[in-house]
């Protein structure tokens, strides 16, 4: 069985932050999102992964994940030249998939509990097609599966009036009929080849398609909430009932509580540290407050300043800011920085699509 994972979009709902970044390789809990998917099909034995780049950032994915050696998988890479929908990467992906069975995992889908319990269904069912289902609030942003007993009806794709709670989460399991359906169906509306229209093809030649319902965590994340969340989901399962892990070095007039990780070489002086939160390498914490659901990558220097609840990349300083900082996403080398100079100020310097909110 092979995996195929997406690495490509625009990542618009992200800017600025994907201006710089890829969006698969927005950190969260200080990993690269897609580590997660990666991390998801090697636990469930697969080593032959396809990881499916557009020609404008592929560069950096291919950059950070190599041939996959550090993960114990084989990467390849296959290029999908413009945005022509799921079922448009499908047919992209045909050569490297060779006719096999497989995964298809949307890089921006964060699980955890992994995915090994649905392969195992797919397999002992001999189904063609298997989709994995979770009961969500707002199921018209997905594709929405209409479902009888223990089987699908039908899939339809963003739908204004959903028959059913049942998202058709970015996890696919695939048998060769998925590569008769992606030939077979038209764009939609926006253009694209649905990967929803596709599973409907299925069930109207008669294929056989079972599902699961995700009862664990899972999260598609398009939006800045939607990182936030991950990210907290992700530090809430850090340690689970273990100890805090400090490699790095708390003085004794600092207080860390909870489920934390201070990485090699972080110093935390004078300052209060609650969990979950993770503390990347060689980052400097003084006489200041790090909250629930915080991840600081590497090199961050937070000097005076409260923060919680909040991504921040690597080589960001926040010095002496006298508000909380929370629910912020702050990219690599931000300054925040409280000035003595007259007359008292904001002073912004932003990127495009750049967000700031005053109190
Ligand atoms: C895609 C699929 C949709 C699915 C979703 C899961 O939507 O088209 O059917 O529910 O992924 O993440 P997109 O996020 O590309 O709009």
């Amino acid at each position: 069985m092979r995996a195929l994972i997406t690495a490509g979009g625009r990542g618009t709902r992200l800017r600025p932050l994907t201006h710089t970044s890829n969006k698969h390789l927005i950190p969260i809990a200080n990993k690269p999102m897609i580590h997660y998917a990666l991390a998801a099909v090697a636990a469930a034995g697969i080593t032959e992964v396809g990881i499916v780049i557009n020609p404008d950032t592929g560069e950096e994915l291919r950059t950070a994940l190599g041939d996959g050696a550090a993960f114990g998988l084989q990467i390849s890479y296959v290029v999908q030249d413009a945005p022509r929908g799921l079922a448009h990467v499908v047919q992209v992906a045909e050569p490297f998939l060779r006719g096999e069975p497989f995964v298809f995992f949307l890089g921006d889908n964060v699980i955890v509990g992994g995915i090994r319990p649905f392969v195992e269904q797919f397999q002992a069912r001999r189904e063609d097609c298997h989709l994995v289902l979770a009961r969500v609030r707002e199921p018209q942003r997905f594709g929405v599966a209409e479902v009888r007993g223990d089987r699908i009806v039908g899939v339809v794709e963003k739908p204004k009036h959903p028959k059913s709670e049942y998202a058709v989460t970015g996890i696919y399991l695939y048998g060769p009929p998925i590569f008769e359906a992606v030939r077979a169906i038209r764009p939609s509306a926006r253009g694209e080849l649905e990967i929803s229209d596709a599973h409907q093809y299925l069930l109207d030649h008669g294929y056989r398609v079972g599902y699961s319902e995700i009862t664990g965590w899972w999260k598609d994340t398009g939006k800045p909430d939607d990182l936030l969340e991950a990210n907290r989901f992700a530090l809430d399962h850090l340690l689970d009932g273990a100890a805090p892990v400090i490699r790095g070095r708390v003085d004794d007039a600092s207080d860390v509580q909870g489920k934390v990780v201070v990485e090699a070489g972080a110093r935390i002086v004078a300052s209060q540290v609650r969990g979950p939160v993770i503390i990347g390498k060689d980052v400097v914490i003084e006489q200041s407050y790090i909250g629930p659901f915080t991840a600081l990558g590497e090199r961050c220097v937070i000097r005076n300043s409260e923060l919680e609840y909040s991504i921040v990349f690597a080589d960001t300083q926040i010095l002496d800011a006298d508000v909380r900082i929370e629910r912020s996403l702050l990219g690599r080398e931000v300054v925040i920085r409280r000035t003595a100079s007259r007359p008292r100020t904001q002073k912004f310097i932003l990127a495009d699509q750049s967000l700031i909110e005053l109190c």
